[in-house]
């Protein structure tokens, strides 16, 4: 009877150990485990928090807002590039492509022209972006960059054809657009 009782001690005993054994072992591991998760959707937050990836990218977005030099450089070479064929290489509405086209592709070159959106920098924007429906005016949204499409609307500021009705976007304006609070 004693020898069945000692062996039932030592039963327990060993399964003591063995429990505090994962206790030991496995405490530390998940603790570990644990915080690096945390860690990692800690960076991640800090990453995509929209106060924090705006300081991070503040520069570059406020700069393609920006009517500058260089941002209208890069949008004449995109729009010898992309729109010829049919807006036409001087901007005049007059690409290979033109003459198939009703309504016709809108001439850069005349102030007189009648245009579907206003002159204003963000509608022209917008018309790169998502095309003109039910016309030949196709979508970029999806070939060019946001950045690209911005160059080609300073480009297109510059010309003839939107004379007082295109205001260039200045350095306050830029900020403005990038959703930045001086
Ligand atoms: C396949 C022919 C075609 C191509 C390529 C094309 N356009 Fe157009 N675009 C048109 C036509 C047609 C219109 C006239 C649309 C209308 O009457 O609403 C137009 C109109 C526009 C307008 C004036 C919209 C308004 O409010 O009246 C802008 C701005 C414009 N295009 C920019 C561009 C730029 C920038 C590119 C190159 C990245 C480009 N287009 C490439 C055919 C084209």
């Amino acid at each position: 009877m004693s020898e069945h009782n000692d062996s039932m001690k030592n039963q327990r005993l060993a399964e003591y150990f063995i429990l505090s054994m994962i206790i030991a072992i496995g405490t530390p591991v998940c603790l570990l485990w644990g915080f690096q998760n945390g860690e990692r959707m800690g960076a991640k937050a800090f990453l995509s928090n929209g106060q924090n990836s705006s300081v991070i990218s503040s520069k570059t977005s406020m700069e393609m807002f920006l009517s500058s030099t260089h941002n209208i450089e890069e949008g004449k070479e995109l729009f010898q590039k992309n729109c010829t064929a049919c807006h036409g290489e001087q901007a005049d509405g007059k690409g290979p492509a033109a003459t198939a086209l009703t309504p016709p592709p809108r001439d850069f070159m005349n102030p007189d022209a009648k245009w579907t959106r206003s002159r204003e920098p963000q509608d022209v924007f917008k018309t790169i972006s998502e095309g003109s429906p039910g016309t030949a005016m196709p979508s970029f949204s999806a070939s060019l960059a946001v950045k690209e499409r911005w160059a080609l609307t300073h480009y297109l500021g510059t010309l003839p054809g939107m004379k007082g009705q295109f205001k260039p976007v200045d350095e306050a304006t830029a900020r403005n657009l990038a959703g930045e609070t001086p």
